[in-house]
């Protein structure tokens, strides 16, 4: 494994090196997923199924990987997909994230699970960066309902709703790596423990013996339905709202029935469902069963993107914007400058990819240049 980051041509090569970088409890929670982890490996492997239609003899001399999420620029169609507790990988945690996310002018979500505060990041943030922030509802609405006011407040510029997290996945890597030890003996962990989102004191940090993703999640309300998007907005002063953890054409329907301006389509990095679609192919599902909302919401994906061209096949299918999870989490092994690397070689990949495709910008890369037929039939 490439244990330097200047050895790390691709982002499985900062994976292979942040498995021998990182405490092998951090590692185990960035890198677990439910059950058989099928869910996990089917991300990434739906990509192979589908093929790419390049165009040739088009000058491609230049090319502009510009867009816009919500209206906030970016300089990618690609954003950091919310993950919690970046300090188990760097004592500076997400404001890795959020510095290097504005240097590369790219969105990036906060999680409501975050090991620095929301507000602290915010605080950090350059003139005209896009923060976006992740909620879990808490059962204790009123808990909700103050966050909100104090995200709108730091001036987040969009509310995410994550609704596939109603309990967490079971993570087996996670169980096995028992936080128990490590919480009683190592005091970076307890911090970061502790220091998880602005209501994790709920969470019953006493009881860690199923791994961090129960021990964090255990404030989720469970009750929680499409009416109560409404009830979202409103608490956060009118902010665009984005629900994420779609995973049907039938729920993507109703996602912008109730008001969603944009819709991500995850399984969570297969840490929830078992089973889940690929948000691949829960994106093929919409353009068959329901093309309009396509129209209605800006539509994004998560889950298992790596490559350029992973990027490309959801883009000409539609997506409007990737997230990327995992990648960033483990580069964090490498601080400011792991997140950085995640970021160029995308960046590289993109440019080289979407010429070889024959676009010069986004807009070029269209449904006709993928071949997604293998899957549309599964
Ligand atoms: C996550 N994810 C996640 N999602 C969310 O809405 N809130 C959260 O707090 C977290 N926390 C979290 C922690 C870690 C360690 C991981 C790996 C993931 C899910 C995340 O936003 C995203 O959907 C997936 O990570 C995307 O898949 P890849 O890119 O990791 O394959």
């Amino acid at each position: 494994a490439p244990l330097t980051l200047g050895a790390c041509l691709n982002l499985d090569d900062i994976e292979r090196a942040a498995e021998k970088l990182l405490k092998p409890k951090a590692w185990a929670y960035y890198r677990s997923a439910a059950d058989d982890e099928k869910t996990h490996d089917w991300n990434r492997a739906s990509f192979y199924s589908v093929r790419l239609r390049p165009r040739v003899m088009r000058d491609v001399t230049h090319v502009d990987l510009t867009t816009t999420l919500l209206g906030c620029k970016s300089s990618l169609p690609i954003f950091v997909s919310p993950a919690a507790m970046g300090r188990l990988a760097h004592p500076d945690g997400e404001k890795c994230l959020a510095r290097v996310a504005a240097t590369q002018e790219i969105p990036y979500m906060v999680s409501a699970n975050a090991s620095v505060g929301f507000e602290e990041l915010a605080a950090l943030a350059q003139p005209g960066q896009t923060l976006f922030y992740q909620l879990y509802v808490n059962r204790d609405r009123q808990k909700s309902e103050d966050i909100l006011k104090r995200v709108a407040k730091a001036g987040y510029k969009a509310i995410c709703v994550t609704v596939d997290a109603p309990v967490a996945g079971k993570r087996e890597r996670d169980e096995r790596a028992k936080l128990d030890e490590d919480a009683a003996t190592d005091p970076n962990m307890q911090k970061a423990v502790k220091s998880a989102g602005p209501d994790a004191p709920d969470a019953p940090q006493d009881e860690p013996s199923q791994g961090i993703a129960q021990a964090l999640g255990s404030y989720v309300d469970a009750t929680l339905s499409w009416t109560d998007l409404a009830w979202v907005r409103r608490a956060s002063g009118g902010l665009p709202l984005i629900v994420k953890g779609i995973q049907t054409a039938e729920d993507a329907a109703l996602a912008a029935h109730h008001g969603a301006n944009a819709i991500i389509l995850s399984n969570h990095g297969g840490r929830q469902c078992e089973g889940a679609p690929s948000s691949l192919e829960t994106l093929l599902e919409i353009r068959k069963f329901e093309p309009r909302v396509l129209d209605k919401v800006e539509v994004w994906c998560d889950g298992g993107f790596r490559r350029g061209t992973d990027v490309l096949k959801a883009l000409a299918l539609g997506a409007r914007a990737i997230g990327i999870g995992r990648p960033f989490m483990y580069s964090l092994a490498f601080g400011d400058a792991g997140v950085s690397k995640v970021a160029t070689i995308l960046r590289d990949e993109l440019a080289q990819n979407t010429r070889l495709l024959g676009a010069t910008k986004l807009s070029e890369v269209v449904p006709a240049m993928v071949n997604a037929r293998e899957l549309e039939d599964n």
